[in-house]
């Protein structure tokens, strides 16, 4: 057996809900070692004390960047500290695991996925579903063709959730579009979203998106904090079969239906014929893992090899540029915002499928042009005022 390498020395930014699951994996760790916990609240630090003694804390953001056995900073502190902390963390010379969204605007985040590959640092947003056995069991019938061609996605993630100012398409889109971008492995062109805010007017607890991708493919996500049972369901409709992927169900988490419908295309107008396809369900093995786990191994192997985690900044960039497109979309009551054509990939570099048809029935060719998508804001989010 080899010499393992030295573990690389982490702080932990931020206990509050989401930290200590943070915390548990980096102890964990078989390549990290958690050495300071950082929370500006006293009380969230005698917590962390409680559970983890011998391990330093500390309040001071700054005065732990300037302590040379921390390597690496992992972030999880609310969305809207994020770009600030990032970009000292970074200017220290530490890598960065931040907790999504990687930024709350294009810009931000531009900027900081700039400085990281500047600075030759890795950084990396915490979009944890990428790191999911099943969803990964999913993004695996997709690209082996069991899918056939990917039509549309639904995805409902709803449950009586956490009620914070950054608003629901802040806390929840960013898994939808994670998981969405990793399956179908192209760029949002078009976002529409409209949102229900029941308490605070710029605070919405539950939204509708639609997303348009460049091959023409779409999906619909409704996420919502005031529903009354936990539901994390998507569903992708495909030309050869249908899957269901339920992240709260423990013995079938994806169903792989083998159902549909077949269209043959009319000799004369008026006579076309319809079959239904309804054959087996099949739910695939899964392996059980802690999706946290594998994305802190994800973080150390980026560090020492300098390669991209499979959840990158470009496409922790990408997502927020869906995101600042549904958030104009709100403030539009529900428009179309064209998100223009990124050049930003998942970084998984599966080249484009040809010839599906596009939201308007015509083929596109898969050339990523948005031809007859029907835009109706002019513009595009790099005009926003
Ligand atoms: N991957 C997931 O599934 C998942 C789930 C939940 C939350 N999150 C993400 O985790 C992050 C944290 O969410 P949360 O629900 O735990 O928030 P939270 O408000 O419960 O906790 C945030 C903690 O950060 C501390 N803090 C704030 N500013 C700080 C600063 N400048 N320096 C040091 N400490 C600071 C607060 O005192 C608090 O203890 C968010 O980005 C959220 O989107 C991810």
């Amino acid at each position: 057996m080899g010499i393992l390498p030295p573990k690389i020395g982490v702080a932990l930014v931020g206990y509050g809900y989401w930290g200590p699951n943070l915390a548990r994996n980096l102890v964990e760790s078989g390549d990290l070692r958690l050495t300071t916990l950082c929370d500006s609240a006293e009380r969230r630090r005698a917590a962390f004390a409680r559970k983890h003694p011998g391990i330093d804390v500390a309040s001071d953001f700054d005065h732990v960047l300037l302590n040379p056995k921390v390597e690496a900073v992992v972030i999880a502190t609310p969305p809207s500290t994020h770009y600030a902390l990032v970009r000292r963390a970074l200017e220290a010379g530490k890598h960065v695991l931040v907790e999504k969204p990687l930024a709350r605007t294009e810009s931000q985040a531009r900027e900081l996925v700039e400085l990281a590959r500047r600075l030759e640092l890795t950084l990396m947003p915490g979009h944890t579903f990428l790191y999911s056995p099943s969803v990964n069991k999913v993004r695996d019938l997709i690209r082996d063709g069991t899918l056939g061609e990917p039509y549309f996605v639904t995805s409902s993630r709803m449950n009586l959730g956490n009620y914070q100012p950054d608003g629901v398409v802040c806390d929840l889109a960013p898994h939808d579009l994670s998981i969405l971008l990793h399956w179908l492995e192209e760029p949002v062109v078009q976002v529409a979203a409209t949102a229900c805010s029941v308490f605070q007017s710029d605070v919405p607890e539950t939204a509708f998106i639609s997303l348009r991708f460049a091959s023409g493919a779409a999906a619909n996500v409704q996420i919502s904090w005031l529903s009354p049972r936990k539901v994390r369901q998507m569903v992708v409709v495909g030309s050869k079969r249908m899957i269901q992927y339920e992240d709260t169900s423990a013995d079938a988490s994806v169903r792989v239906y083998d159902r549909g419908l077949e269209f043959d295309q009319p000799e004369n107008f008026g006579e076309y014929r319809l079959t239904y396809r309804t054959g087996d369900m099949v739910a695939p093995r899964i392996e059980a893992a802690e999706p946290l786990a594998l994305e802190m191994r994800d973080f150390a192997r980026a560090i020492r090899t300098g390669e991209e985690p499979l959840s990158n900044a470009r496409l922790g960039l990408e997502i927020v540029r869906a995101m600042d497109a549904a958030s104009l979309s709100l403030r539009l009551n529900g428009a179309p915002v064209d998100v223009g054509v990124s050049k930003v990939g998942t970084g998984a570099g599966r080249p484009m499928r040809n010839g599906r048809r596009n939201g308007n029935g015509h083929s596109n060719g898969g050339d990523h042009q948005r031809e007859g998508v029907g835009v109706i804001v002019p513009g595009r989010l790099g005009d926003l005022p």
